[in-house]
């Protein structure tokens, strides 16, 4: 039903949890993923879950906050393809649950910059290259990864004393639902649509004292799958979503609905 028809789609952070999970999922949908990672580690580690199956599926390990990697990473894409048909803005910092403090009181400077450098700095930068492709192409789409907590406010009783959620995160995830939004207004008239899609905690071996815990915050009492998102990733990547910008999906189990 979505054949994404060999669409050339770019996802940053596409050798993450989730990235590579769309990665898969497009691949296997007749788009052809184009891999932007800045950890070779990971990347390796997807490119061999392929077991060398790989015919349309592009690796480039690349540093989204470096403004001359990606403007070399867009010119070589574009020479290759000559077309962008979508960028996924998926990469972001991750707080781990059991790093050092993230108390606002002490969160330190250092921290937050690398935060906003990631989630939108690193965003902004790679999405100035890919419109100036589209433009010229006159079509373009660009999905926007942020998440349940750009909506709500992170409930810190699930967290410990020490390690809460730190202020970064929301303020990079909130920030991504705008940016998104300026973009569907700016890249209108291109032809060039910009969607956010915000999704809820997925079970990827947390402590089992969170997981107890977060599943009374969720109406459907479950953290996400890995592949719970995967049908509206097809649908926003696909032409089944062309009347669709400005949009925020928020696919959460429910959890800010309460
Ligand atoms: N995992 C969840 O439960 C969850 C829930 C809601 C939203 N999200 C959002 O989904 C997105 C992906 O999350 P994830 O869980 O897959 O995280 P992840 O840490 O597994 O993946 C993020 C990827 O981004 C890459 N990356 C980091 N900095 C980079 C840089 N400067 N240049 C290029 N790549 C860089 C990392 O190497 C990593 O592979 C994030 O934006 C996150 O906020 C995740």
């Amino acid at each position: 039903m979505f054949d994404l028809k060999s669409k050339i789609i770019l996802i940053t952070g596409g050798a993450g949890l989730l990235g590579s999970r769309m990665v898969k999922t497009i691949y296997k949908n007749g788009g052809s993923p184009i891999v932007i990672d800045n950890d070779q580690k990971k990347i390796d580690k997807l490119k061999k879950s392929f077991k060398n199956n790989i015919n349309s599926i592009y690796f480039y390990k690349v540093d989204i906050t470096k403004k001359n990697q990606i403007k070399n990473l867009i010119d070589k894409v574009h020479k290759k393809f000559k077309r962008i048909d979508c960028l996924i803005n998926n990469a972001g910092f991750n707080p781990k649950l059991t790093s050092k403090s993230n108390k606002f009181e002490n969160f330190s400077i250092k921290q937050w910059d690398k935060e906003i450098q990631i989630g939108l700095t690193g965003s902004l930068l790679i999405t100035q290259e890919v419109v100036k492709k589209m433009i010229n192409q006159k079509n373009g789409n660009i999905i926007n990864i942020s998440s349940d907590l750009g909506i709500i406010a992170p409930n810190q009783f699930l967290y410990e004393k020490n390690n809460k959620k730190p202020i970064s995160y929301s303020v990079v995830k909130h920030g991504m639902i705008g940016f998104s939004k300026y973009l569907a207004t700016y890249l209108a008239e291109y032809n060039i649509r910009s969607n956010t899609l915000c999704p809820g905690g997925i079970s990827n071996n947390q402590p089992k004292k969170f997981v107890n815990k977060i599943k009374k915050l969720i109406p459907l009492k479950r953290m996400a799958e890995i592949n719970d998102y995967d049908g509206i990733i097809l649908y926003l990547c696909s032409d089944y979503s062309s009347y669709m910008t400005g949009s925020t999906i928020v696919c959460d189990g429910g959890r800010s609905s309460w």
